[in-house]
């Protein structure tokens, strides 16, 4: 695919790769307690380990949530486009593409035409969406768009005909509740009233099983995680030495999600040369490196209603492990009562 094809929006002024990752270095490992933005796992090794945590065993989501598309992807196209709409899809972080081609499909048997918008941050996952999509279906016209969606002002989407806008994979759960809002609020600028958005949100369920998916046994969870060091190593020059770090993943129930740590095995010094200066960590102190949300329905629905989105339907499996929801792009705000719900 050609790359000149790819529409770029970025912001006005381009920091460089290292630079973005030296200051959010920095802010993370002088606070307290410790982080590292979650962000920074996506290199070209941490993309291909996420690829394999999506296929282990204990990892159900992926899994999961390409069933629910599986057995309901036309319902969800025919309730998104009501009568006679034709549907464009606009997917925000696309990645590989591999569940919304289920969705593609039965878009592509409802319209002779429709119009695919990848956004993503890396070319990679770009290149890789437009290639699935294009050689699975050909009636379908791909329009790849290069963005961070979390810093995106406007994105230029068609101007006319309904938008469904896809953001699956619960990838919403990286975001505090805030900021889940503010980046939903900011989704709804960019479409029109009667647009449609599809989310998929892993719900709360049993500890163990949570637990067993961020805890793997084969270790890739580890190896994903402590590929930030590696990361950081590689761009900034730091000396993370890995065995001295310890992978956990924890289940916040207060907070409702789980927590990726990595664990200092001992006090230690760690060198990090970009930024001229040590950092000192304690044995057992731990940084910080995602949060994954998990989600009831009423915090599905809290989170909507403050979005300006009105929730229409949602689709789960048998175990209720995994939800996604069709929620529609309301007229005007409602406005929110005390309990968080639509008045
Ligand atoms: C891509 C954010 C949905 O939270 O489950 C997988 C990332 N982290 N294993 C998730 C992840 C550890 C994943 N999301």
């Amino acid at each position: 695919m050609n790359l000149a094809l790819i529409t770029e929006i970025s912001r006005l002024t381009p920091t460089s790769s290292v630079s973005k990752t030296a200051e959010a270095t920095l802010a993370g490992l002088t606070a307290a307690p410790r982080y590292l933005p979650s962000w920074l796992f996506y290199d070209a090794a941490g993309s291909r380990l996420f690829e394999q945590i999506t296929e282990l065993p204990e990892y159900y989501l992926t899994r999961t949530e390409r069933e629910i598309f599986r057995a309901n992807a036309d319902a969800m196209i025919a309730a998104a486009a009501r009568e006679c709409d034709e549907l464009s899809v606009v997917e925000l972080g696309a990645g590989s593409a591999s569940k919304t081609l289920l969705l593609l499909k039965a878009l592509a048997a409802r319209q002779p035409s429709s119009l695919y918008l990848p956004i993503d941050v890396s070319d990679a996952a770009l290149h890789m969406a437009a290639r699935n999509v294009r050689s699975a279906l050909p009636t379908v016209r791909v329009q790849p768009i290069r963005a961070d969606i979390t810093h995106a002002e406007h994105f230029n989407l068609p101007e006319n005909g309904r938008r469904l806008a896809l953001y699956i994979g619960s990838s919403i759960g990286n975001f505090d509740p805030d900021e889940a809002v503010e980046l939903l609020c900011w989704l709804r600028t960019q479409l029109q009233p009667g647009d449609a958005l599809l989310l998929g949100t892993d719900m709360v369920k049993d500890e163990p099983t949570l637990h067993a998916a961020y805890n793997d046994r084969a270790g890739v969870t580890a190896a994903f995680n402590k590929n930030m060091l590696t990361r950081l190593n590689r761009e900034l020059g730091a000396e993370f030495s890995l065995d001295r770090f310890r992978h956990r993943a924890l289940w916040n129930g207060e907070r409702s999600r789980m927590e990726m740590h990595l664990f200092s095995t001992e006090r230690q010094m760690v060198r990090i040369a970009a930024l001229d200066r040590g950092f000192t960590f304690a044995a057992g102190e731990s940084i910080h490196t995602e949060n994954s949300y998990k989600f009831t329905p009423d915090s599905i629905a809290a989170m909507f209603s403050r979005s300006g989105f009105a929730l229409e339907q949602s689709w789960y499996d048998e175990a209720n492990w995994f939800g996604v929801h069709l929620a529609r792009v309301v007229d005007a705000m409602a406005e929110p009562t005390e309990d968080g719900a639509a008045a």
